[in-house]
């Protein structure tokens, strides 16, 4: 299953209740197949696949008690231990319930209905999910078909005309492929009126940052995740950073309580403890040459990815291929639904991408 194309209830028939508004109607609903995953290898939505440490849970566990539960979540402490970590000014930080609050808030600061905002095709399903909602002006550019390369030009094209809003990700998802510095330089300066988010979710795997940028272009944004490498995803964590003059903006548009006390606590904790994020991305990294080399002895079509996933091309069987891997407890994306005959596979461990090539043996054959 996508879990992307779901039905949009009927509007005819007898009254039920209000009529939501037209953008909720004729936005395409995005619904992730989240359920039924406990106890297999979780290959299926780039988050850690091995959590944090137990010794860094035990640490967590230590620090809570009731009346962290009790209160509204306050954020004077974790926001310059934040900014210290990330190497930016308090000021230039806002954090968000995950990027995914990151992308709504950009929505909701800059975008009116009828605005163009632009998004690359395929990329995460939520830009196009909160532009929908805002009922902006949902402008998609293609990635090049051949090698899914970045559509520059086609990019560069679209500015041309006003927009309010570009959502990139660097690196995309699903592709894994980059968008380099120098690209990203030539967007924001074409285009210094337009709000322009650049989603460093898997930067902990890519090591490409256009975080220092915000110095250089005040119409820059740039986020960052604790759902990725640093394993924190059910507790929604993230950080969106700009100017401050932009930051100021994006704070009066957000609910002061977005984040909850015990994120917060858990963060504190393992910015404290930053070298198993360190030693996790070195592993997957170490997986993901694994990986490729192995799909390469089979004659098995992949893109070079620089995130903590691989695209692969399995034909035309991509729903009997992932049943086929669930089978054997192993969980793979099913992206054909964008891209005719790809499946996106989480990198792990090394030892786990051992397991997949296993039970991916079994099926090819
Ligand atoms: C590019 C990209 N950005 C953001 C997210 C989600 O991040 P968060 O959990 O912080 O909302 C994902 C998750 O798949 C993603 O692929």
């Amino acid at each position: 299953m996508s879990g992307v194309q779901q039905p949009v209830p009927s509007q005819g028939g007898a009254a039920v209740g209000p009529r939501p508004r037209q953008a909720v109607i004729d936005m395409v609903a995005y619904s992730p197949p989240t359920s039924g995953r406990a106890g297999n290898l979780r290959l299926d939505f780039n988050e850690n696949t091995v959590g944090i440490p137990s010794w860094l849970l035990e640490k967590i566990r230590a620090r809570l008690d009731a009346e962290h539960l009790a209160v509204y979540p306050e954020y004077e402490q974790i926001r310059p231990k934040l900014a210290r970590h990330f190497g930016v000014h308090e000021n230039e930080l806002v954090l968000t319930n995950g990027t995914d609050e990151a992308i709504q808030l950009l929505v909701n600061t800059y975008v009116n209905a009828g605005d163009r905002v632009i998004v690359l095709r395929p990329s995460y399903a939520m830009y196009r999910f909160y532009a929908q909602l805002a009922g902006a002006q949902l402008v998609e550019i293609p990635y090049h078909a051949t090698d899914l390369s970045f559509p520059m030009e086609e990019l560069l094209q679209a500015l041309a005309w006003q927009t309010r809003l570009v959502l990139l990700a660097n690196p995309n998802n699903p592709t894994g492929t980059t968008i380099p510095l120098d690209q990203l330089r030539a967007l924001l300066t074409a285009a210094p009126q337009t709000a322009i988010l650049v989603d460093e979710a898997y930067y902990e795997f890519s090591g490409i940052t256009a975080l220092p940028l915000i110095y250089e272009f005040p119409n820059l944004f740039v986020s960052r995740t604790f759902s990725k490498a640093y394993g924190l995803a059910s507790l929604r964590l993230g950080c969106l950073f700009s100017r401050s003059s932009n930051t100021a903006w994006l704070r009066k548009a957000q609910s002061p309580y977005s984040v909850n006390g015990f994120a917060v606590l858990a963060a504190e904790v393992l910015l404290e403890e930053p070298g198993y994020v360190e030693e996790y991305a070195r592993q997957v990294k170490s997986a993901r040459e694994k990986l490729c080399q192995a799909l390469t002895e089979r004659g098995i079509r992949f893109f070079p990815s620089q995130a903590n996933f691989v695209l692969i091309q399995v034909g035309d069987r991509t729903r009997l291929f992932c049943e086929a891997m669930r089978r054997r407890g192993v969980l793979v994306r099913d992206r054909s639904y964008e891209l005719p005959g790809c499946v996106r596979v989480t990198v792990g461990t090394p030892d786990q991408v051992e397991r997949f090539i296993a039970a991916l043996d079994e099926v090819w054959s």
